[in-house]
């Protein structure tokens, strides 16, 4: 009994969110004292900042602010931010740096995930899936009609990618399948041999906008792709393309998407990602048909957030060894 209270003591404190997939749990429970938030909600971030307090460790996710009034109110003993998502536009990684914390993440894990909800989204809004079973469901159907619920081929048409790393690639290679052209726009032009073995084709923003059927964004959300997507882009877009987003609510411009599908610059949108999120429920967005919106479950299958658990723990787990964390947004850190 004495001992171990007395090892429990001697662990690392460190302060949850959320609480994790089970197997992450267990391999946190392992290595440290454990305080973990409860709620099916984020901490509020006065909570958030008294939580972080003499703690070792902070494991996050997406939804808190991790910002440099947090590490000031932590105080000089955190040695670790492991954040659960590959994506870490809520971590101010510049101030992290500055005091010397090494942020993890956990790319890699979720790509076939995101890559899958990606043509999910894509295939139920070219043929509204999403509608169509609200008709069954109101007892609209009545008959087969030669006209009814009307969508568009996937086959053979053309999909452009905006932001092509690992997840814009791998909905690239679900693309053959579909015999589709691919087009794709990335900051940095890959590579002769990855195109080639992709097939597909690097063109500027407006060609890519104006030639796409489908446009799927999977860049990050940067002052750079902040509302990428706004009334001049849906100008150019053909006025029956569909934009998937499942990267980040922002790069979109809501009001303008609104605008596009109400006056046909485009035909329809589906996004796992929206700004705000949640998306308030009386937004004019959720009142349009030809809109498919779900809650940001780009990663969510079992065996993908168990993975996103472990590599958050083990990111955690050197962090508070003082290792080098095996997936570290700011590897500057160790220099
Ligand atoms: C991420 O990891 O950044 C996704 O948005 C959620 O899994």
């Amino acid at each position: 009994m004495h001992t171990s209270v007395s090892n429990k003591i001697s662990l690392p404190k460190v302060f949850l969110t959320r609480i994790l997939p089970d197997i992450g749990m267990k391999m946190i429970h392992e290595i440290a004292e454990v305080e973990v938030w409860p709620e099916r909600l984020p901490p509020p971030y006065e909570v958030l900042l008294e939580k972080v307090k003499g703690k070792d460790g902070l494991v996050c996710m997406l939804t808190d602010q991790i910002d440099a009034q947090l590490i000031e109110a932590a105080g000089g003993s955190l040695k670790v931010i492991s954040q659960m998502a590959v994506g870490y536009d809520n971590i101010n990684i510049a101030a992290m740096t500055a005091k010397g914390i090494p942020v993890g993440h956990t790319p890699g894990v979720l790509t076939d995930a995101t890559a899958d909800l990606t043509w999910a989204l894509l295939m139920a809004a070219a043929r509204r899936v999403v509608e169509a079973d609200k008709e069954v469901r109101l007892g609209h159907w009545q008959t087969w009609e030669p006209t009814m619920l009307l969508g568009v081929n996937i086959s053979g048409a053309t999909l452009g990618i905006i932001g092509c790393g690992r997840i814009g690639q791998a909905v690239a290679r679900r693309a053959r399948g579909f015999n589709m052209r691919v087009l794709y726009h990335n900051r940095l032009r890959l590579p002769l041999e990855l195109e080639q073995s992709l097939d597909i084709k690097y063109q500027d923003l407006d060609v890519l906008l104006k030639e796409s059927d489908f446009i799927t964004i999977h860049t990050s959300l940067t002052n750079d792709t902040y509302h990428l997507f706004s009334d001049v882009q849906f100008q150019m877009m053909k006025p029956t393309s569909i934009l998937i987003n499942t990267a980040r609510g922002a790069i979109v411009d809501p009001e303008a998407l609104r605008k596009a599908l109400i006056n046909g610059q485009i035909a329809g949108a589906a996004l796992d990602v929206t700004t705000p999120e949640p998306i308030p429920t009386d937004s004019p967005l959720l009142g349009l048909d030809n809109i498919i919106i779900t809650p940001h479950i780009g990663s969510a299958s079992y065996q993908t957030r168990a993975q996103m658990a472990m590599m958050t723990a083990s990111n955690l787990a050197a962090g508070l060894k003082g290792e080098r964390l095996p997936h570290c947004v700011n590897p500057e850190v160790y220099a």
